[in-house]
């Protein structure tokens, strides 16, 4: 050790009596601010305290408390979450049906033996298969998105005996190294090259392109043994493929003998107006992963979704894929609220209606600053704002911030900024957001695209 172990003791003493507290005084708040920056540059990464914009004041703000559809730093500033952790909180932020569940869970067992069966997993797995479409019968979860993939990725090679795959540009499937192989952004994937060397992207959103692929592939006899797709891009930028996207590329993949995955990590559980986002060109994949909103907004879970005939590789061999976490008790109990909640609550129908009501008020706003905001798009709420240039971007993320208004967008990624608040966003919320990025359209239009009135001097002849 590095430090003795009775000075680590002092620090852990003082820190679980930190998280213990209901009010931190002044003195606390600012040395958890210290020790929070401190430790980022010398034991997280220091690049993240350049890149993010919660740093790039002189006010550093540090997360402390959620609820509802806001985030609260160390220093009591609330922020609207329109960000939803890239699609986690659907149902909000510590919702108290999710947290009920998760504490009675921990209050009687938190993980499981790894030999007893889970009655909370089995309850998970069927209720997946009551939610999801067609004939996606059975689950195997884990703890991301990228691992859902993986295990999605592995399972299609062990279905069709083929190794191939096909995946669109400007596709994000996650950062292991069998996820990123589908993965599209050069930036992500060049140094560690050639991944999953027999991986193919074609352009997003017109079929034609996997029907070359597919072909092609066929003719070299590279098999493929799926296509991989998210039903809209979210990293990407929010692309919305057009109506007959899906539906071509299943029939596509019947044709050619490769699995359709659909990724919806990002898009399910309500987030876009119906329980999965295939839904609304009622396509059935053969396999489907799931990750992000799944645990409620509170326990991290993931998960990938199969038929019977695609399963049955995995009948003889359970442990041919396997996880020491995966399908814990805590994280399962979190996913069976979340589903419960989420119908309850009827939240894939309130994503669609307060969608359509956000993307009108935005387009209103768009049709006002023509030259600053380029694109508006998306579906439920699943929303993207396009700008000239991610520096511009930027601007509005960060005034947005300095509003108090939380959205995706860093420094260099804020082109098309993504908002995907908790589906149980309030019209009084929404129309609070509408106002601060009127505000901010107003201000950072009137920095870059208003003309000035040159000042005209008068010259007096000599
Ligand atoms: C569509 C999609 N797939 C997979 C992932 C990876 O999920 P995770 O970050 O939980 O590994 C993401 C994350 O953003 C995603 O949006």
């Amino acid at each position: 050790m590095k430090v003795s172990s009775q000075d680590i003791l002092k620090e852990t003493q003082k820190t679980l009596e930190l998280i213990g507290k209901a009010e931190l005084t002044a003195e606390e708040k600012s040395w958890v601010t210290e020790q929070t920056a401190a430790h980022y540059a010398n034991h997280v990464n220091p690049g993240i305290l350049e890149y993010r914009k919660s740093v790039s004041t002189e006010y550093i703000s540090v997360e402390w408390a959620d609820g509802g559809d806001h985030f609260t730093d160390i220093n009591g500033k609330r922020y609207l979450d329109l960000l939803g952790g890239y699609g986690i909180f659907n149902v909000g932020h510590r919702h108290p049906k999710v947290v009920e569940a998760v504490k009675n869970q921990l209050n009687r067992q938190a993980l499981h033996s790894q030999e007893l069966l889970e009655p909370f997993r089995a309850i998970l797995a069927k209720l997946i298969h009551d939610i999801t479409p067609g004939d996606l019968q059975f689950s195997f979860f884990g703890n991301s998105g990228a691992e859902a993939v993986e295990g999605a990725m592995k399972l299609a090679m062990l279905h069709t005996g083929r190794k191939s795959f096909v995946a669109a540009t400007s596709a994000f499937h996650g950062k292991t190294l069998g996820a990123l192989s589908a993965t599209a952004k050069a930036k992500f994937r060049q140094p560690f090259l050639p991944i999953l060397p027999d991986c193919y992207h074609v352009p997003y959103g017109d079929a034609d392109y996997i029907e070359s692929a597919l072909r092609s592939a066929d003719e070299v006899g590279n098999d493929i043994a799926a296509v991989i797709l998210e039903p809209i891009q979210g990293e990407g930028g929010i692309n919305v493929p057009p109506d007959d996207y899906f539906p071509r590329v299943r029939d596509l993949c019947d044709r050619y003998g490769a699995l359709l995955i659909v990724d919806e990590v990002q898009t399910g559980m309500g987030r876009t107006g119906r329980m999965f986002c295939v839904d609304h060109w009622n396509v059935v994949p053969d396999i489907m992963t799931l990750g992000k909103a799944l645990g409620g907004g509170v326990m991290p879970i993931g998960a990938f979704v199969s038929n019977k005939t695609v399963w049955e590789q995995l009948f003889p061999e359970p442990w041919l894929h396997s996880t020491t976490f995966g399908g814990n008790p805590l994280a399962c109990v979190a996913a069976i609220a979340n589903i419960h909640v989420t119908l309850e609550e009827k939240l894939p129908e309130r994503a669609e209606k307060m969608g359509n009501e956000m993307m009108a008020k935005l387009r209103g706003l768009r049709r006002r600053f023509p030259k600053l905001c380029t694109d508006i798009r998306g579906k439920g709420l699943m929303i993207g704002m396009e700008f000239p240039t991610d520096a511009i971007g930027y601007e509005i993320a960060k005034g947005l911030f300095d509003h108090g208004v939380l959205v995706a967008g860093t420094l260099f990624n804020a082109k098309t900024i993504r908002i995907e608040p908790p589906l149980t966003i309030t019209a009084q919320e929404m129309n609070q957001a509408i106002d601060a990025i009127e505000k901010v359209f107003k201000e950072v239009n009137a920095k870059h695209f208003e003309t000035r009135r040159a000042t005209v001097r008068k010259v007096t002849a000599p």
